[in-house]
């Protein structure tokens, strides 16, 4: 199969994650069989500095052309006190909404040999296994009217939390497909005592699960299920939530598993015709400006975007596995580094990078 990938390495450690993660694709390639043709691209500070745009119309024609896209992370320092349209940030919003990535899954597990440096009792994380669907394209990320308007003490600045309902069945019909293949279980989070945006979307979610009669379907608000994650993690399964709420729940769901550096991220859109997703992958961590150039990045996260790569984009069910499977191994062997607390000497990222390659090498010979 000929895997047309664009790299966008982005910001801060994303660039050294996409060089791992880049490493691990072509050594997938190489072992099963498939041909690889990568590009490379702009996004964020970088592109701002090179083109003066967060989000280059070359790296959108790059974007369209590709199969899939394996991002690192964006954002700087020096654009922290920027408007809004002038950020790094500006530019995910940009090719998430250009390529209609409207759902976004981070798995969120709790790893055996990790479980001592999460922050919750072993007892408690221990079997930790669900699914965030953020919704991605649509909220107080894209809502109009907004801005910082007027002046003096009349200053006032808008946000606008909109959904429509088609943008709520859609994400909504991905959490449910996902759940009725795990443990057949969505929890819909959202503060339907307060908005009207909530109780719209708390209704629709609540029409789509009669599609799904074997999945059961049960709804939280958002400031319970801060708690509850922390509480009782092991109760959910398929988390179903707005673009906002997600981006804050999956940051604390990710320090369950031990280190947000772990957590994988992948974005979905509609099928193309071909029958394979367009897709987005990205860790979820940030790009960590005060650790940049260090080797000291967690190259994980990006790793296991990767596989969800291969799974989702490409249907490559076998390669994704064996990605899961040096991801295990590696843990057990302790090669990890220091974000995850090893017990002798933290790996450098290029050395998480080799180990997982020699894992898969490994892997190759065996079977
Ligand atoms: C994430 C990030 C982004 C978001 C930022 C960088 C715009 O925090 O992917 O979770 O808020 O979506
Ligand atoms: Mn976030």
């Amino acid at each position: 199969m000929r895997l047309n990938v664009l790299l966008l390495p982005g910001d801060g450690i994303g660039v050294e994650v996409i060089r791992e993660a880049s490493k691990v694709l072509a050594r997938i390639a190489d072992s099963f069989g498939h041909e690889l043709a990568l590009s490379e691209g702009l996004l964020g500070g970088i592109a701002i500095h090179q083109t003066g745009s967060p989000f280059p119309d070359g790296t959108r024609d790059l974007a369209l052309k590709a199969d899939a896209t394996l991002l690192g992370a964006v954002g700087l320092p020096e654009f922290d006190n920027a408007p809004p349209d002038k950020r790094p940030e500006r530019g995910l919003l940009g090719i998430r909404k250009v390529l209609g990535v409207y759902a976004n899954l981070r798995p969120v597990r709790s790893y055996r040999a990790l479980i001592d440096s999460s922050p919750l009792k072993n007892e408690l994380v221990d079997g930790t296994d669900m699914i965030i669907v953020r919704e991605l394209t649509g909220g107080l990320y894209y809502g109009t009217p907004r801005g910082i308007f007027g002046s003096g003490t009349t200053e006032h600045a808008v946000n606008t939390m909109a959904y429509t309902r088609s943008e709520i069945e859609r994400v909504a019909h991905m959490a449910f497909q996902l759940a009725s293949k795990r443990r057949n279980k969505v929890t819909s989070v959202d503060k339907s005592n307060v908005l009207e945006n909530s109780q719209l979307w708390r209704r629709v979610v609540t029409e789509v699960a009669a599609d799904y009669s074997g999945v059961t379907l049960d709804h939280i608000l958002v400031d319970n299920c801060a708690m509850q994650l922390v509480l009782n993690p092991k109760r959910f399964d398929v988390v179903l939530t707005e673009n906002l709420f997600g981006d804050i729940l999956s940051d604390e769901g990710a320090v369950l598993a031990g280190s947000i550096g772990m957590l994988p991220s992948a974005s979905i859109g509609d099928k193309r015709p071909s029958g394979a997703w367009v897709g987005l992958y990205e860790p979820v961590h940030g790009s960590a400006p005060d650790i940049a150039g260090q080797g000291k990045a967690n190259p994980l996260g990006a790793i296991g975007s990767v596989a969800a790569m291969l799974e989702y984009s490409f249907g490559l069910v076998d390669e994704a596995r064996a990605v899961y499977g040096a991801i295990e191994q590696v843990l057990n062997n302790g090669r990890v580094t220091a974000d995850l607390k090893p017990a002798g000497k933290p790996a450098s990222t290029a050395e998480v990078g080799d180990a997982i390659c020699e894992a898969l090498s490994a892997r190759a010979v065996s079977a």
